[in-house]
């Protein structure tokens, strides 16, 4: 790694020249503040000052630097810090900032790239076979320096440069456990089998589905099963989670670093620039001589998007719980939510019922020390297990997958081959869909995922417990629409062929409305 920066102070009067020679006795003393915490070792490559200049009021520099933990956009903190109390005291000289006039940042890479690319806050970044050639944007905002953003840019051409190499999502799967092979009722496409019984029907947005009575029965037998089989055995509450999601909420939860990279794909929610009437009559005016909607005028007259439509059901949980210190008894807190849809923008063609942009997820969430959530973790995998494959009488396999909260953020680690299951990781429930041919080579469906997750979310809302002893959550979600279709796809529309177990829970079906 290399740097070179040029760059000046700004200073609040112009200097005296006459005293240039003791400015510079100054700046010698400067190596002493660049080397502290250094070690003798990293010394050697640590911040030069190259030369410095003064004129007027610019105090100007020029550093290099090789591999190091004091890289100039960190001396020039450093420095900052060391002058304002030296010129002040000195020469009754005040210092304003500091101007990046040219910052160029060399470091070698693993692999050559095969498609150069650009960075915010970059000017150019140019590629060679070994080495990348990082040119910051002289105007990078000095608060943004502070912060730590060139160390992040850096940061960002390797995970780019190994991300074209090895490809953005190392996904994995490794199967955990199976269900027994349950004998075939049914082969043929569920969403067709459950249109054609005037069960489901389209809605009039893309990939949005009315659930017809019909369907609804069987989604609140499913949910009533749930509550019996999971939630009142293990205890968990019910509650709201709210369903429209700010940027501080994925700011925190880390999907608006992934945001349309593979994992993340919400739908936004704009608000309007003002409710007055007055501002939106011409709107209203349009739609009544045209009887057409004028989206661009519409989109002229709103707000950049405040954020989302709830996509993974949990994180705007966390926000209750939000730089609380919590007594240690309330632990481990245990909810569950089906209070409202949840939205993903699929992109593609239209989808059947099993992959929607409205769906209806049924979210599990457990806050608590690190052995409670284990513990959580596996009661609520086994009840789930007992509700596929007994109740539902599913053929459905566990399989250990990319984390959730990785593949939201684009965050996805390289996995260790091993054979037990993690401490910390999710498993995916996924059903076989006979209609996708054998058991072997087809897509299984996910129905429901499970998670350990870890310390992230209570670290990142900053939940505390009374002892001060680390948090940890975990979490699980499904979506009815994903219950339903594999369980359509295995056992058909013909309630005769369904389990006595599952049907138990179903009242009475009411009958499809008739359409001529
Ligand atoms: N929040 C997790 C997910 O989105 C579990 O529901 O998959
Ligand atoms: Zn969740």
């Amino acid at each position: 790694m290399h740097f070179q920066m040029k760059m000046i102070y700004q200073l609040s009067s112009d200097f005296p020249l006459d005293r240039k020679d003791e400015l510079s006795e100054i700046i010698a003393q400067t190596t002493s503040v660049l080397h502290k915490g250094v070690s003798e070792v990293d010394q050697e490559t640590s911040t030069k000052i190259s030369s410095w200049d003064i004129s007027g009021s610019s105090l100007e520099f020029q550093f290099t630097a090789g591999e190091t933990r004091v890289a100039p956009h960190h001396a020039i903190l450093r420095l900052r810090k060391y002058f304002k109390t030296t010129l002040g005291e000195r020469f009754r000289v005040g210092l304003r900032g500091f101007k990046i006039l040219e910052y160029k940042i060399v470091i070698s890479l693993d692999f050559p790239t095969n498609t150069p690319f650009k960075l915010p806050f970059t000017q150019e970044i140019l590629f060679n076979e070994k080495e990348a050639t990082i040119i910051i944007d002289p105007s990078i905002p000095e608060d943004l320096l502070e912060k730590g953003a060139i160390d992040r840019i850096i940061r960002l051409v390797n995970d780019k440069i190994h991300q074209q190499r090895y490809g953005s999502k190392a996904e994995h799967h490794r199967i955990l456990f199976s269900s027994p092979q349950k004998q075939e009722v049914c082969s043929s496409d569920p969403t067709e089998q459950m249109v054609k019984a005037n069960w489901l029907k389209r809605a009039a947005h893309r990939n949005q589905w009315i659930i017809t009575p019909t369907l609804t029965t069987l989604t609140e037998a499913i949910k009533n099963i749930m509550v019996d089989h999971l939630y009142k055995p293990l205890g968990f509450d019910q509650m709201i989670i709210p369903k429209l999601v700010p940027w501080d909420v994925w700011k925190r939860s880390g999907h608006s670093e992934g945001i349309f990279q593979g994992g993340f794909e919400p739908y936004f929610v704009v608000a309007p620039q003002t409710a007055d009437p007055k501002f939106w009559e011409e709107v209203a005016d349009h739609v009544k001589i045209t009887k057409e909607i004028p989206r661009e005028l519409i989109a002229s007259k709103v707000r950049p998007p405040l954020g989302g439509l709830s996509f993974a059901q949990c994180p705007p949980f966390y926000w209750w719980l939000k730089g609380e210190t919590i007594s240690d008894t309330t632990f481990p807190i245990k909810i569950f939510d089906w209070s409202g849809p949840t939205y993903r923008y699929e992109s593609g063609s239209a989808y059947g019922f099993e992959r929607v942009d409205e769906l209806h997820r049924i979210e599990t969430l457990f806050v608590g020390f690190p052995e409670q959530v284990i513990e959580l973790g596996a009661q609520v995998r086994d009840k789930l297990k007992f509700i596929f494959n007994d109740i539902l009488d599913l053929e459905v396999r566990g399989s250990y997958v990319t984390p959730w909260w990785q593949a939201h953020s684009g965050d996805v680690k390289e996995e260790k081959e091993d054979t037990k299951a993690p401490t910390v990781g999710t498993i995916d429930f996924e059903a076989y869909m006979p209609y996708r041919g054998n058991r072997k080579d087809s897509d299984w469906l996910e129905i429901q995922n499970i998670s350990v997750i870890g310390s992230k979310y209570p670290k990142a809302f900053n939940i505390k417990s009374q002892s001060g002893d680390q948090l940890w959550s975990g979490c699980g979600g499904g979506s009815f629409e994903r219950f339903l279709t594999a369980f359509i796809a295995q056992k058909g529309t013909d309630l005769s062929k369904w389990p006595e177990s599952f049907l138990k829970y179903v009242d009475k079906l009411p009958k499809p409305i008739e359409f001529l």
